[in-house]
């Protein structure tokens, strides 16, 4: 028996001493100490929670650097994520002390270094989101482990404000607004400053992140702030030119705050904003969470980017001279418009019920509304081209979905592909539309038996819930996750999707290479799976037949 416990107790000390872990890390903040986890044998992650990057940020200021603190600081734990309304806009959260990042380092026997790096920006429409361990249905979405183990990377996950204390803007010096974006750069400066001690190569970070955080790694590419600190990026359904990536009018929505918290809308209007309580401002950007076909969902979102002449000091169509150099892929997922057309028009989901055609009209109407009728006949007309005199049902409601997807996603990032293709010097493309059917297609009220990729599905594909949950998913989901994970690592290794360690099913040609090429990503991919401009008559519909219509009188 004692003898037993003599061997449990090497044995307890071998397995000590023989993983590899980089152990107390320092920072130019001080020194930090994560957990060691043994993946598989001779296979580690160091995982590194809550980090600070930045100080406890000041009420609508840029973030700045932080002081430091003595001894060892424990990064065992998440930090608060950034104070935000909950879905339904009744409910604060988080603190406003949330400017904190978590590592993933991975090792073999060995420890790493000279690791390529990812670093993951949330989206959730610049309102919420985190990376700070939030759970969804019991799975924590952004766990970096998986990538970093299987890709060998580092994972690098960023916190940034949200809703109005990271987005509020007067379109004036005074609250000009992009805190939010301000703070990912300063974590993308952090990382770039400190990533050498963690084993990671500083001149080879990626960003990747999706939906707000796909528009976000869009804005860090092209703002002149990131020069030389990003060498490659992802954009996953979202990207700066999208149509609610930028506010158009920021002035307005700061006066709607403003009268929401008893504030002056006149000259005083940002001195007491500035004076108001964190959480008051915060529910004060509550949206209306209310859509119709007219009126539709997208439109409710006001808080994003602003063209403040600093960050952006041009609007992002102009900017992209400055990713000229930074590798890209972006791609959408094919009905990734899904989800919030289905808000304004619930019929959608109906097995039951026909939607109407009027009902689509109405939708792009709203989509047009600069053009008048003719933009919204020009649309309808496009769309329904091949519809016949008698379309069926279905073929209605995913024309509804179609017009969202490419309205909101689709186009917007074709139109971020040429730009950045037409002004790069050594920064490479790549585009792709993921395909693979939404899990619960036909199994579960709202999916339709119709119904492909969704907005946020390649979420579980990129960050491998397959592998960490396998239970929920069958053998072709891990499938598909290996491709997501081998494209993305080996671009964040080599620029080139296909080359860095990692099989993948089909070459991904570059998207100029001959003609706009394009991948087609889904789980029973192969040959074939390579095709051309991507649904050509309606981006040109989008980017180019409806902006020569006469643009009618605004009525504000
Ligand atoms: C997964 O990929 C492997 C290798 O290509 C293949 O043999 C297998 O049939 C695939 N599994 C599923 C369920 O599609
Ligand atoms: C980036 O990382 C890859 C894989 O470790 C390496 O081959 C490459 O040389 C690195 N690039 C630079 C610029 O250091």
């Amino acid at each position: 028996m004692v003898l037993l416990r003599i061997c449990v107790a090497v044995a307890v000390f071998l397995e000590a001493v023989s993983a590899a872990s980089l152990g107390v890390v320092s920072t130019e903040g001080g020194l930090v100490e994560g957990v060691n986890i043994a993946v598989a044998t001779n296979r580690y992650v160091d995982v590194f929670k809550g980090i600070p990057f930045a100080a406890v940020p000041g009420r609508f200021e840029k973030p700045k650097r932080h002081s430091g603190w003595s001894g060892v600081l424990k990064a065992k734990e998440f930090k608060p994520q950034c104070l935000q309304l909950n879905m339904l806009m009744t409910q604060v959260s988080g603190s406003n002390d949330c400017l904190y990042l978590n590592i993933w380092v991975p090792h073999g026997s060995q420890v790493s270094s000279n690791l390529p790096v990812m670093v993951w920006i949330y989206g959730g429409a610049f309102m919420m989101g985190s990376s700070m361990g939030s759970i969804s249905q019991g799975v924590y979405t952004y766990d970096g482990q998986e990538i970093a183990n299987r890709g060998n990377v580092i994972v690098v996950s960023l916190g940034y404000r949200v809703g109005t204390l990271g987005f509020l803007s007067t379109g004036q010096s005074d609250l000009p607004g992009n805190y939010g974006l301000w703070d990912q750069q300063a974590a993308i400066a952090w990382v770039h400053r400190n990533i050498r001690s963690f084993g990671g190569n500083p001149s080879n970070i990626t960003l990747f992140g999706e939906s707000a955080g796909g528009a976000s790694v869009s804005f860090q590419t092209l703002t002149p702030h990131n020069k030389g600190l990003i060498r490659r990026a992802i954009s996953q359904s979202g990207v700066a030119l999208c149509p609610w990536g930028v506010i158009e009018n920021p002035r307005k929505v700061a006066e709607k705050v403003a009268q929401r918290v008893n504030c002056p809308t006149d000259s005083r209007m940002a001195a007491c904003l500035k004076s108001t309580d964190p959480v008051a401002l915060t529910k004060a950007g509550a949206i209306s969470i209310q859509s119709t076909p007219s009126q539709p969902m997208i439109e409710n979102m006001d808080l994003a980017a602003v063209v403040d002449g600093d960050f952006l000091p041009d609007h992002p169509s102009n900017l992209f001279h400055n990713a000229a150099a930074i590798d890209y892929i972006a791609g959408v997922n094919d009905m990734d418009g899904h989800i919030f057309t289905a808000l304004d028009i619930p019929s959608i989901n109906s097995m039951l019920v026909d939607t109407s055609i009027d009902d689509l009209k109405a939708m792009l109407g709203a989509f047009t509304k600069d053009k008048g009728k003719t933009g919204m006949e020009k649309a309808f007309s496009t769309y329904s081209a091949n519809w016949g005199s008698s379309p069926s049902r279905e073929t209605i409601k995913k024309g509804a979905v179609a017009m969202g997807t490419d309205y909101m996603f689709l186009v917007p990032t074709q139109a971020a592909l040429y730009l950045h293709a037409k002004r790069a010097t050594t920064g490479r493309t790549y585009s792709y539309l993921l395909t693979e059917p939404s899990r619960l297609a036909g199994i579960v009220s709202p999916y339709p038996s119709w119904m492909g990729a969704d907005h946020m599905d390649d979420l579980q594909y990129v960050f491998g819930k397959p592998f960490s949950t396998p239970d929920a998913y069958g053998a072709k989901y891990r499938n598909l996750s290996s491709y997501m994970i081998a494209y993305w690592t080996n671009f964040a290794k080599t620029g080139d999707p296909n080359q860095g360690g990692s099989s993948v099913p089909v070459a991904w040609p570059k998207f100029q290479s001959s003609g706009e090429q394009y991948l087609e990503i889904r789980s029973n991919m192969g040959q074939g799976f390579v095709h051309q401009d991507m649904r050509l008559r309606f981006v040109t519909f989008w980017t180019s037949v409806l902006p020569s219509l006469p643009t009618i009188t605004k009525s504000e």
